[in-house]
């Protein structure tokens, strides 16, 4: 069952780069330079995006906001579940409403869907489970294809999920006039570079293990990012505090100095998500602002960033060099393994943490 792993979160952790294979497969033409999504994904005429979901998945779509706004020009809101159903959010004809969940049950975002379902030109579910209550109800469903994951902690389909976000981003592009078709194949050749990248991800397992030996010992860990790292700097905070228990939060890298650099000192780790993007030495600044009050940083660049700013790190991990479109999914596996060997150190129980049920069908 586990496939020789010890436990089913670093199955999934490690099977990333051929589920994120099958689904470009799936999505994309046979030679891999067009796009191929169901006639329905037309978004001429819509002004307005609303993504909604839980936890790691909404996490999923503060990501693609980025990317619509950038791409697409198209304007995109994020909400939780759980409030966007008890707000009275303003919903129009000319709008869409995406649902993103690997489960398709989850109560609050099923709930989400059936409130927006007359109020808008379209609802869409990005689903892992075909078979679900969202992929039923909702007006099309599109499958993320990541397998069965079964780790209590989202990490494959978290993957999936911002995959496919990002192809629907592109045919945004495209349908509004912003991307040409060279523009669109330029980010699919470097998506279908994606899966060799993330396999040299995987294998940075060793080095983080070392390194997460040490982090086990943190009662507080701070992760942030810039851009679409920001909800990275989320994502690798709320892995690694369900599963294992250690306070863990992620800001905005410009947020630091508007309070939580007040945490900082000698024993505050801070993950920094620091890809060489445009913001990349905004990002640096804030970090060192985190150095000079002594904070332990991790940082996570690629090689020349890692020789940039790296000096007097705690811990530098090189990443492959990568299209910033490429970044935050690329990101998310390192982000993944700290949490999953910090567990593992802390002998907790990485599958199935404490409180926690993988599909949340009550509210
Ligand atoms: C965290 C995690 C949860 C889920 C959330 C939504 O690792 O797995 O935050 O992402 O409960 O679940 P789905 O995607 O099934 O709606």
């Amino acid at each position: 069952e586990k496939g020789g792993y010890r436990h089913f979160m670093m199955k999934e952790i490690a099977e990333q780069p051929v589920v994120l294979a099958d689904a470009l497969r799936h999505y994309l033409s046979a030679d891999r330079s067009g796009l191929r999504l169901p006639d329905e994904v037309d978004f001429t005429g819509v002004s307005r995006l609303v993504l909604v979901a839980c936890g790691t998945a909404n996490i999923a779509c503060q990501v693609a906001k980025y990317w619509f706004e950038q791409l697409a020009g198209l304007p995109c809101d994020v909400d939780i579940a759980s409030e966007f159903r008890y707000r009275d959010p303003v919903l129009d004809s000319a709008s869409w409403a995406v649902f993103v969940s690997q489960s398709g049950e989850t109560a609050d975002t099923l709930a989400a869907l059936r409130h927006a379902q007359d109020k808008v030109a379209r609802t869409l579910a990005v689903v892992n489970v075909p078979t679900s209550s969202m992929a039923r109800e909702a007006g099309l469903a599109l499958p993320i294809l990541a397998g069965i994951e079964v780790g209590v902690a989202s990490t494959k389909a978290f993957t999936n999920q911002l995959l496919v976000l990002a192809l629907l981003a592109l045919k945004a592009g495209m349908d509004r006039g912003r991307l040409d078709a060279a523009a669109v194949a330029e980010h699919l050749a470097s998506l279908n570079s994606l899966p060799g990248l993330m396999n040299h991800a995987v294998g940075l397992d060793d080095e983080i293990r070392v390194l997460a030996n040490d982090l086990a010992k943190a009662q507080d860990v701070l992760f942030m990012g810039r851009g679409p790292m920001y909800p990275l700097a989320l994502e690798g905070a709320l892995k690694l505090k369900e599963i294992s228990y250690i306070h863990a939060e992620g800001y905005a890298s410009g947020e630091l100095k508007h309070g939580p650099i007040a945490l900082i000192d000698a024993n505050v780790p801070v993950v920094v998500l620091a890809p060489r993007d445009a913001l990349f030495e905004k990002t640096v600044s804030n970090m060192q602002e985190v150095m000079a009050r002594h904070g332990k940083v991790v940082l996570l660049s690629d090689r020349a960033g890692l020789a940039q700013a790296g000096d007097g790190v705690w811990s530098g991990l090189a990443m492959p060099e990568v299209p910033a479109l490429l970044a935050p999914i690329l990101y998310a596996v390192p982000a993944q393994l700290l949490a999953y060997h910090t567990a593992v150190a802390k002998g907790t129980d990485v599958d199935q943490p404490r409180n926690l049920a993988k599909s949340v069908t009550v509210e």
